[in-house]
């Protein structure tokens, strides 16, 4: 009997399902694999007593349109920077990926295929350089992996976002108020972009355009003419003013490595009140709702081939290497090239050139 081990690693991401259900129904065609999954990304292995779960046909059956992911995920610690209490009391961490992967061999792991975006592949390619055998699933609702055409789960992010702003277009024309609609988007402002294109949004703020609040001003003014219009504006959560930082919270939850970004909204009511704003503004905040719930069938389908592809670059022993999209094929590339760059928004791609062609002011 051989054995995989399935991680779902870093944020949540709809899609996650399917592509575990799909790897243990490909699997279920070869004679003598068993796919087991870890709980929490690799905690489940780090943790005494380890903590994972048997992934057969009857424990993925009826999965492929569930949100979430049911073994669980983390986007704190992680082999190479598990959290310990040192003898102050202050954390600090400690690599502990050589233990982990000596257990796995002891567990009888042949393979590991992880699904996670750039910072768990690069926890994957560091596994890989220590001998571990490890596949790689993409997995980012913000889309900016260059590595790939697209990640399962960003098109239903972007869905759910042109959703909120179409809910948020009916009120705001009743109100004359100018919307605020803050999406997700740490440094890429594809669904914010792409739901600003879908709804028909009059500006979309993103952080790789920072922005001129006086030109924001501008683009609004012109949308009223004696106090009656209104204007929807998408901002993505790390959007900023030119010469200004995202803004940012404070966490204290132990292990998280990542900046939490919260309030880009609520700033640029601010930054419109002072920049002398007329009209009555309101805020909506997405957040996780963007990450929560069905995945729409474009990345069921496409989860489903990742997971596929997944399982037969294990047949292959094509370890090192992450599952990609390049229209029309599924393909792999290493690791290395999978993490190299990220993939922005750029002024001259043609998507933005389409939005500027319908009248998206980018505050630029
Ligand atoms: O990377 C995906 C993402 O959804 C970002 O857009 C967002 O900033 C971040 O994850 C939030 O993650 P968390 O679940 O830690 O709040």
């Amino acid at each position: 009997m051989k054995r995989v081990l399935v991680a779902t690693a870093g944020g949540d991401c709809p899609g996650l399902n399917a592509v575990i259900r799909a790897i243990v129904k490909r699997a279920s065609h070869e004679s003598d694999w068993e796919i087991i999954g870890s709980i929490q990304a690799f905690n489940g292995i780090l943790w005494e007593p380890t903590e994972i779960k048997i992934l057969d046909e009857e424990t993925v059956s009826g999965i492929h349109f569930q949100g979430g992911t049911i073994i669980e995920t983390t986007n704190k610690g992680g082999p190479f920077a598990w959290p310990i209490k040192d003898k102050n009391g202050k954390y600090t961490t400690v690599d502990r990926s050589e233990e982990m992967i000596r257990k796995l061999m002891y567990m009888g792991v042949d393979a590991v295929i992880n699904i996670g975006g750039d910072g768990s592949q690069q926890i994957s390619q560091a596994l890989y350089e220590k001998g571990l055998n490890i596949i790689g699933v993409p997995k980012t609702i913000d889309n900016d992996l260059s590595a790939t055409d697209t990640t399962f789960g960003y098109q239903t992010a972007v869905q759910i976002a042109t959703d909120a702003v179409d809910k948020l277009v009916t009120t705001a024309a009743s109100h004359n108020r100018v919307f605020i609609l803050e999406a997700m988007g740490r440094d890429a402002g594809w669904i914010a972009l792409n739901a600003a294109v879908a709804g028909g949004a009059e500006i979309c703020l993103i952080p790789e355009i920072p922005y001129d609040i006086d030109k924001v001003l501008e683009k609004i003014n012109e949308r009223f003419v004696r106090d009656r219009g209104f204007t929807i504006i998408v901002i993505a959560e790390g959007a900023k003013a030119i010469g200004k930082d995202s803004s940012k919270e404070k966490n204290d939850e132990v292990g998280y490595a990542n900046v939490k970004l919260s309030g880009a909204a609520s700033r640029l009511v601010e930054e419109l009140k002072q920049a002398g704003i007329k009209h009555d503004m309101r805020k909506a905040v997405l957040g996780h709702i963007q990450r929560g719930g069905v995945p729409i069938a474009y990345d069921r389908v496409l989860a489903t081939q990742f997971g596929v592809k997944a399982f037969e670059l294990v047949l292959e022993g094509k370890f090192g290497e992450m599952v990609s999209y390049r229209h029309p094929n599924i393909i792999s590339v290493p690791f290395k090239d999978a993490i190299s760059k990220p993939h922005f928004v750029t002024k001259d791609s043609d998507l933005m050139k389409s939005a500027r062609g319908v009248g998206i002011s980018f505050g630029d």
